[in-house]
């Protein structure tokens, strides 16, 4: 496991995500209220991404066939799956993840 820097606090306004790459996984990255969530980009169902989902409060919406995840825990809210989440740390005003 490494820590990565993948973003900048200012990149991703609240309430939004964002697709990043961390030794080479797609990650998606959301801001919610300030606070940072990292999970796998990959939809169960079939790959979607979904840092390039919308967000509501902590559920993202997968743009391709609209199953919704809760990115603080990476769990489906549409079907008994999940996806992987990462832990994340902000210095200053850099976003990091644990890959
Ligand atoms: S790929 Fe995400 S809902 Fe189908």
């Amino acid at each position: 496991m490494a820590l990565v820097k993948v973003a900048k606090k200012a990149d991703i306004s609240p309430g939004t995500g964002k697709t990043v790459v961390a030794n080479g996984k797609e990650i998606a990255l959301f801001n919610i209220g300030g606070n940072f969530y990292a999970l796998s980009n990959k939809c169960v169902h079939k790959g979607g991404p979904l840092g390039e989902g919308e967000l509501d409060n902590s559920t993202v919406t997968c743009p391709w066939h609209g199953w919704e995840y809760d990115v603080k825990t990476g769990q489906c809210l549409t079907m008994p799956v999940s996806v992987e989440t990462y832990p994340v740390k902000v210095e200053e005003e850099d976003v990091m993840v644990e890959v």
